[in-house]
């Protein structure tokens, strides 16, 4: 029996601490407008399968609810650079595209995640780091079988030659996690990788929600695309490939190692993480970059707050900070909206990206744009909040809020469970983009681990707003928000392949 696991953080206690932060996150920053790219974030989607497994065992909270992190205070100062590190890097946007959605197929604008993975893997010589949240890289993992899987099975394949190339891969997964009767880690364990697995369960009643690679400590991927075949084939998904950028790739790996540490039998999450997991590269001091030849700026920024070391962005201060730095638009895909907690009782309610919104909105003039996603397994009850939402929206007062739902045609693959779906998560504005691992709901940003990569061309740059790499992800967002799958609200009643209707 399949059967949908939300990734339910267990457990009803949750830190107060973020609402503040996400009040104050954004201090007195008197910025001209930064010429802006991207959050990147990765996430994922509860694909899958099986389980249903019962209450996690659930402990003690988290560190210090009322601990300095994810502040955007002082940071230490980075180490020189490496010979060879001139932060030379190239952007490349990738995405999956469902099968049998042929308006993309003829105009992506990403690279393919499932090709660009096995490049990856290929071009690795020492280090393949894996940050995941669950594993199903094979049909056989969850009892499907179909063509479709065929991709992730070649992936797993290139993942489990890797020690036998002398290249050591390191894997770090989650406790709650899905696909329960996956194979994969095994395989690989046999194959000699080193495997951990964090019980964020216990430590944030979490999950570990983030999806990102660092290969030879240069490289990074980051994106929404979970490890499972259907994220290649059968899903949505968005992410981004950055090579030869080892500072960036060195600082993805202090979250990596963050999780890794955390991945020891009783490991706690210290109540302040030692130096040398501090950045100095975050909101306030981005990363100076050179991105295909666009000067720009990058950061990433994590959550919850309790894996933020010192100066490290909290994920939720990068993403407002994006909407009340936007002049000109917010375009906005994610899977799921919601201004309340989702999996606490009592539920609260929780407003602080949707206040964002309607202050840029109403406050600023600045047109929004916002496309959830619904399928059959979708909760109705966002609905309401979107509509709540849209109701500011007032034309002639200047004030545009617009909404849609985008809906994959389940067509013939009704045999993939929790596999038409629009999963990518992100936001582009003028100056900024953001793609995400979380869903949009409080949860999300203070149990959940996830991570996400900031980028912007440099203020200082005439040709920043023309820079390619956010100009890509707007086509991304135009080409969706304008095809024949993103249906209005007004359109949705009686959708067959949403059940929101
Ligand atoms: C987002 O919401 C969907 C639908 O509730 C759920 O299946 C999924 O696991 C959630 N989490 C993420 C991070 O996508
Ligand atoms: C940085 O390195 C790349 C590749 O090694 C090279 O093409 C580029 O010219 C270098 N840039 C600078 C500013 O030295
Ligand atoms: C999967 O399906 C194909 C044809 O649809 C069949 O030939 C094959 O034996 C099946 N494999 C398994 C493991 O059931
Ligand atoms: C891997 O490293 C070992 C020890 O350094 C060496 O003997 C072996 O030849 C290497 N194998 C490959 C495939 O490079
Ligand atoms: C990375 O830089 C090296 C030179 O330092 C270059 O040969 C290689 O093509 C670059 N890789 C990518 C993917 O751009
Ligand atoms: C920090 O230092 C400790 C002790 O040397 C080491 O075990 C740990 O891996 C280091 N962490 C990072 C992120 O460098
Ligand atoms: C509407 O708002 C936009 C964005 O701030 C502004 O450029 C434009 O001038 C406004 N138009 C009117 C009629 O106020
Ligand atoms: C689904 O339909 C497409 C064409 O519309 C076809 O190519 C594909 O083989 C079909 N898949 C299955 C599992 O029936
Ligand atoms: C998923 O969201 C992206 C983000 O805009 C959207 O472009 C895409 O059409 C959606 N795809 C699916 C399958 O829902
Ligand atoms: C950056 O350069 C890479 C490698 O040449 C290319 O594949 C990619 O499309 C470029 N990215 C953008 C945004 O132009």
């Amino acid at each position: 029996m399949v059967k949908q696991i939300f990734e339910k953080p267990v457990g009803s206690e949750q830190p107060r601490s973020l609402e503040l932060r996400g009040k104050q996150g954004s201090p007195t920053r008197t910025l001209q407008i930064v010429a802006g790219f991207a959050i990147i974030w990765a996430v994922a989607m509860a694909l899958t399968m099986a389980l249903r497994s019962g209450p996690v065992p659930s402990a003690p909270t988290l560190g210090p609810p009322g601990g300095d992190h994810c502040h955007q205070g002082e940071p230490p100062d980075e180490g020189g650079e490496s010979p060879g590190d001139n932060n030379s890097c190239s952007f490349v946007l990738v995405e999956s595209l469902p099968l049998d959605m042929p308006y993309a197929a003829s105009s992506p604008e990403g690279q393919p995640i499932a090709q660009t993975w096995g490049r990856l893997l290929e071009m690795a010589r020492e280090s393949v780091h894996v940050a995941s949240y669950y594993w199903s890289l094979t049909g056989a993992d969850v009892g499907v079988n179909d063509s479709s899987s065929q991709l992730g099975e070649e992936i797993l394949k290139k993942l489990e030659s890797l020690p036998a190339r002398n290249v050591s891969l390191l894997v770090v997964g989650s406790i709650p996690t899905l696909a329960l009767a996956s194979e994969d880690l095994r395989v690989l364990e046999r194959a000699g990788a080193q495997v951990r697995r964090v019980n964020l369960g216990r430590l944030t009643q979490g999950v570990l929600h983030s999806k990102f690679w660092v290969v030879d400590m240069r490289h990074i991927y980051l994106g929404s695309a979970n490890m499972d075949w259907r994220s290649l084939t059968q899903v949505k998904e968005l992410g981004a490939v950055i090579y030869n950028c080892s500072r960036l790739a060195r600082d993805l790996w202090k979250i990596f190692q963050t999780y890794w540490d955390l991945g020891t039998p009783g490991a706690a999450i210290p109540p302040s993480w030692p130096q040398n997991y501090s950045t100095s590269i975050n909101s306030h001091r981005p990363l100076d970059v050179d991105f295909n030849g666009t000067a720009a700026e990058a950061f990433l920024a994590a959550s919850p707050p309790a894996l933020c070391p010192q100066g490290r962005t909290h994920d939720l201060a990068a993403l407002l900070q994006g909407i009340r730095e936007a002049q000109e638009f917010v375009h906005i895909s994610v899977m799921e909206y919601f201004p309340t907690t989702r999996f606490q009782q009592p539920p609260r309610y929780w407003p602080v990206i949707d206040n964002a919104l309607r202050a840029a909105a109403f406050n600023r003039n600045v047109p929004i744009r916002l496309l959830v996603s619904c399928g059959v397994d979708t909760d109705p009850s966002m609905f309401a909040y979107l509509r709540s939402l849209r109701a500011l929206h007032h034309p002639e007062a200047n004030v545009t809020v617009e909404v849609k739902v985008f809906i994959v045609p389940i067509k013939n693959h009704s045999n993939v469970p929790f596999g038409r779906l629009n999963h990518s998560k992100y936001m582009v504005t003028e100056t900024v983009v953001y793609i995400g691992t979380s869903n949009w709901s409080e949860d999300y940003f203070s149990n959940t681990a996830g991570v996400g990569l900031v980028l912007r061309p440099k203020a200082s740059d005439p040709q920043g707003r023309r820079w390619a790499a956010r100009q890509l992800v707007q086509r991304v967002f135009d080409r969706d928000w304008s095809s024949d799958y993103a249906v209005s609200l007004e359109d949705l009643p009686g959708h067959p392949d949403c059940a929101c209707t």
